[in-house]
């Protein structure tokens, strides 16, 4: 039964947790955050600094916590993860520094995570995980991309966001709107009582130079843009500002938008199932609508658990189980951090002589 100690520092989330593998399964024997949203959001977002403060604070206590709540000694342990790319640098050397630290500490293997194949590994935690062939919707903050991963478990990127993220998106009107960083969850609480149809916005399309659109492909900067216009046009008129329409009305627009391009690609590759992770995955609306939708098209449904959406290290300890299973894995202790690296590439993660 392997497992491992897993640890998450790419952005504002220090983490640590205990996953291990058994008979097919995985399972979360600890899992601790320490979230330094509160602190960020005095800045309307991410200051990297103080990011890699907190994590360089937090992460001794939240590696100490894990363990005694799996009640093991990492001489148990099978492995050390980290998340080592894409990222913030100062805050990915963190998780790194202490992982690669702990590992030759307890000569056991490293194990370097790429951030978005954790997201991917996400959906591994729930109840009944789906097996490939399917389609893995990935909005985060930082992403929003359309994977479709085979049998064999490789990875072919059918669709991209050419300007904003999903969650940025969230972020960026959110502010627009006077709400708290992050904005995701601001907008979704916003937006409870709001009238989804109040306001019309565009569903930005990505064109081919050729003529005709991308199909999978999003553009997010023309509806900041709109919304932006607006804000504008509601701050002329005599009455507070409709917040929850607003709201509302963005909302449903970036969720239309998500359905449908990611179940127009089902249906254009004969898939049948659709996983959905990343911090945008923990969307009420979206969640909803995703079901409802997919259901209508006889599309199964899978979303990471809402615990695990959003950044966290269960999800780094999933994958690095998986690459644990898949062969003998490690990655040398002299690999650093980058703060890009192509989720197709992640081979030389595991070579000896490491790209970064
Ligand atoms: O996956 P994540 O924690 O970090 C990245 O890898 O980017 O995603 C963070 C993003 C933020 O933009 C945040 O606003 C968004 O996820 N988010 C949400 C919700 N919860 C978090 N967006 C919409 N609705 C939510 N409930
Ligand atoms: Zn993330």
């Amino acid at each position: 039964m392997p497992k491992v100690l897993a640890l998450e520092t790419s952005c504002d989330e220090s983490a640590a947790a205990v996953v291990s593998h058994s008979d097919g399964r995985l399972e979360v024997l600890s899992h601790r955050i320490a979230s330094q949203v509160e602190e960020h959001a005095r800045w309307g977002g991410v200051v990297p600094e103080i990011a890699s403060r907190r994590h360089v604070e937090a992460l001794p206590h939240l590696i100490d916590q894990a363990l005694r709540d799996a009640q093991l000694p990492i001489s148990d342990l099978d492995a050390v993860a980290a998340t080592v790319t894409p990222g913030l640098v100062g805050a990915l050397m963190v998780g790194s520094v202490t992982g690669r630290t702990l590992a030759a500490l307890h000569d056991r293997p490293f194990i370097a995570i790429h951030h978005l194949e954790a997201h991917l590994a996400s959906v591994r935690l729930e109840a009944c995980p789906p097996e490939p062939p399917y389609l893995v919707l990935l909005v985060s903050g930082g992403h929003t991309e359309l994977i479709r991963v085979d049998e064999a478990g490789a990875l072919d990127r059918l669709g991209r966001s050419h300007d904003d993220a999903a969650g940025e998106a969230f972020d960026k009107v959110a502010r627009l709107l006077g709400l708290d960083y992050p904005g995701g969850p601001a907008i979704q609480a916003a937006a409870v009582d709001g009238d989804v149809a109040r306001f019309a916005l565009p569903k930005g399309r990505v064109s081919k130079p050729e003529g005709g659109y991308y199909p999978y492909d999003f553009s997010f900067s023309g509806l900041k843009t709109a919304m932006l216009r607006q804000v504008e046009a509601c701050r002329t008129w005599d009455e507070p500002l409709p917040l929850a329409d607003l709201a509302a009305s963005f909302q449903q627009v970036v969720v239309d938008v998500l359905v449908d391009r990611s179940l127009r690609c089902c249906s254009d590759l004969g898939l049948s199932t659709l996983v959905m992770v990343g911090g945008v995955a923990a969307n009420q609306r979206l969640r909803e609508c995703m079901h409802s939708r997919a259901a209508q098209q006889g599309v199964d449904v899978h979303l990471a658990p809402l615990t695990y959406c959003t950044d966290n290290a269960a999800m780094v300890g999933a994958a690095a189980l998986g690459r644990l299973a898949s062969q003998s894995i490690a990655s040398s202790l002299c690999l650093g951090v980058s703060a890009r690296w192509a989720l197709e590439n992640c081979a030389p993660l595991y070579q000896s002589n490491p790209p970064f």
